[in-house]
């Protein structure tokens, strides 16, 4: 399976922060935002993943992630002129996917819990069809809903519906087979001019093949697109991290602890860091672990 991260579009919610800076390098506490949805995609297992972006924002992108090669990971980039919607991002990944399955997760994503990474690691192994997540949120007009029924078969999936038939919101993390090229060229623009994911994901469901899984109450998922919620999302971090002295999507401990790289690599990105509280908190690991 290989990942692509969406880290595309302007922003405009976020100015003047995002004016000249990418919203998906913005920090969330103490990383930039795409360290999050990039250390899902580690914790599934994903080690070669692509990283969609504007051409102003992707150079910075590569001097923060460079190949990847350092985390045992292989990082291609891509540039997506224009924000064409989600499901562009299969046409603008079709050289990368190549004949592989793939999961798609949005750079402004952020996701913590219990019980995910076994969730992750399960979809990451599938071969065929689409798997969507469906997550309980107050407000199911402001996304993609999906309808299920009790045993997770879904019913209906609607993109920002004005009378939303539940209360389960789609979040940006998708895994699919990979038909998803061929059907992805299917998909006819919204009228807000999008290639949609929701629609992506009604011809996987017209096939049969669109299968549904509920993050439970344990699961946080956090978007971070308004001043508010950027802050809300930097709060939600600091405050577990530092009660509990463990990082959150820090992709350098995930890549020792998923076997990526070893303890001799670790601390020599932990040195490369020292003197600050993350590089600090690397080298506590190679020490604690001798
Ligand atoms: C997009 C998708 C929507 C999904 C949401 C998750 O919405 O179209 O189905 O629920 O991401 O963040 P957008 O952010 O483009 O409004």
């Amino acid at each position: 399976m290989k990942g692509i991260i969406l880290a595309g579009g302007k922003g405009t919610r976020l100015y003047p922060l995002t004016i000249a800076m990418s919203k998906q390098l913005l920090p969330v506490y103490d990383k930039p935002m795409v360290y999050y949805p990039l250390s899902m995609l580690m914790l599934a297992g994903i080690r070669e993943v692509l990283i969609i972006s504007t051409p102003d924002a992707l150079p910075a992108f590569r001097e923060l992630l460079k190949d990847g090669s350092h985390w045992g990971m292989k990082f291609e980039y891509k540039e997506q002129a224009e924000p064409r919607g989600l499901a562009d991002a299969f046409l603008v990944g079709r050289e990368f996917i190549g004949d592989s399955p793939v999961c798609l997760i949005l750079g402004d994503n952020i996701f913590y819990g219990e019980g995910m990474i076994s969730l992750l690691q399960k979809c990451a192994s599938l071969t065929e069809g689409a798997f969507i997540f469906g997550y309980r949120v107050t407000d199911p007009e402001r996304y993609g809903i999906v309808e299920f029924d009790a045993d997770e078969n879904v019913i209906s999936i609607e993109e920002k519906p004005e009378s939303p038939k539940s209360n389960f919101a789609v979040p940006g993390i998708y895994f699919y087979d990979n038909q998803v090229v061929q059907l992805a060229e299917k998909v006819k623009p919204s009228a807000r001019g999008e290639i949609e994911i929701t629609d992506l994901n009604k011809l996987y469901l017209e096939r049969g093949q669109l299968k549904v899984r509920v993050f439970g109450r344990g699961v946080a998922w956090l978007d971070a697109g308004t001043h508010d919620s950027l802050l809300q999302a930097a709060m939600f971090i600091e405050a577990i991290q530092n009660r509990q002295g463990l990082m959150i999507s820090c992709p350098e401990e995930i890549a020792y602890r998923m076997s990526f790289i070893n303890k001799a690599q670790l601390q020599k990105l932990g040195e490369a860091l020292r003197g600050n509280s993350y590089g600090d908190y690397l080298l506590e690991i190679v020490e604690k672990e001798k």
